[in-house]
């Protein structure tokens, strides 16, 4: 284990362009269940993750009902406004400020990242704690509209005020598109990088998953002498992908990833930034 810690801290000092990408396991030891772990939200209750595969459809048909059954019924994740990033969150901040990571990006809704500092942050599945207008994809905090209020006076479901479009939670439900201006900015991130840190995440949900892919297929190429004098082009991996995780993934077993080191990200994350910062003393 200290020598997989030593190589990812290698690995990342020696990176120019290094980012994250961060799922559900980052933040189980904040309190908030993962899905598809051992004792994951969706393992323990199928029903549950049947229902979340119906909700944006319902949503789309009756919004205004989507709205008072997300109002009265219990949530899923229990309260989000409450939790508070682990180990593994602060980490990823201190990489940011230290200069060796230059972005994370997560599919986890609960603002953790955001609360630990990370700057540089896309929520590629959006955030529990903000609103977004499904036409014009404006985005807002919760304090900008008063549900019980619009709930009491039946006039939900909320509008936008600059288009007058519907607004959900801008938490991105199954089936619904990645708004565009997330897709695209996480496109580039994964274009950029040579370095891909891949933290707490069964890799298993599109197109999340397909960003590890896209990087692995990028090549650099480098010309060689040959010994009769020709150039030859020679074509190398462009990026390096390391794996935290307490299971193996389909990037581990594809072999996307070069490395997967299993553990929990709260321990892992602090000692790869002690090491990193051991190393660059
Ligand atoms: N440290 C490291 N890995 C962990 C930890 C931990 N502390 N806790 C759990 N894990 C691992 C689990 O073993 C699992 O492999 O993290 C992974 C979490 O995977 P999922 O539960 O599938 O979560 P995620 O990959 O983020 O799910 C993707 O699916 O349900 C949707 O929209 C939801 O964003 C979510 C998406
Ligand atoms: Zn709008």
């Amino acid at each position: 284990m200290e020598q997989a810690i030593e190589r990812a801290a290698r690995d990342l000092v020696g990176s120019e362009y290094a980012i994250a990408l961060t799922g559900a396991g980052i933040s189980t030891e904040s309190g908030i269940p993962d899905f598809r772990g051992p004792s994951g939200v969706w393992t323990k209750d199928p029903d549950a993750e049947k229902r979340a595969y119906r909700s944006y459809e319902m949503f789309l048909a009756d919004p205004k009902r989507w709205w008072e059954e997300r109002l009265t019924g219990p949530s899923l994740l229990g309260d989000l406004e409450k939790a508070m990033p682990n180990s593994g969150h602060y980490a990823l901040a201190e990489l940011e400020k230290l200069g060796f990571l230059q972005c994370v990006i997560t599919q986890n809704v609960d603002a953790l990242h955001e609360k630990a500092g990370t700057k540089k942050l896309i929520e590629y599945h959006g955030s529990l704690l903000k609103f977004r207008c499904v036409s014009c994809s404006s985005r807002f905090t919760r304090d900008e509209f008063d549900l019980e209020e619009l709930m009491r006076g039946n006039q939900l479901p909320p509008h936008c005020p600059k288009c007058g479009g519907v607004v959900k939670t801008d938490g991105v439900a199954f089936g619904e598109p990645i708004p565009s201006d997330v897709a695209h900015r996480s496109l580039e991130e994964a274009w950029k990088c040579d370095l891909m840190l891949i933290c707490g995440t069964s890799a298993v949900v599109y197109p999340f998953a397909q960003l590890p892919r896209i990087a692995r297929q990028r090549k650099t190429e480098t010309g060689r002498e040959t010994e009769t004098g020709l150039s030859a082009v020679e074509k190398a991996a462009a990026v390096t992908i390391i794996e935290l995780n307490a299971e193996p993934t389909p990037l581990t077993e594809e072999r996307v990833s070069d490395y997967l080191i299993q553990g929990k990200t709260g321990e892992l994350l602090p000692r790869i930034v002690q090491e990193a910062k051991r190393i660059t003393k």
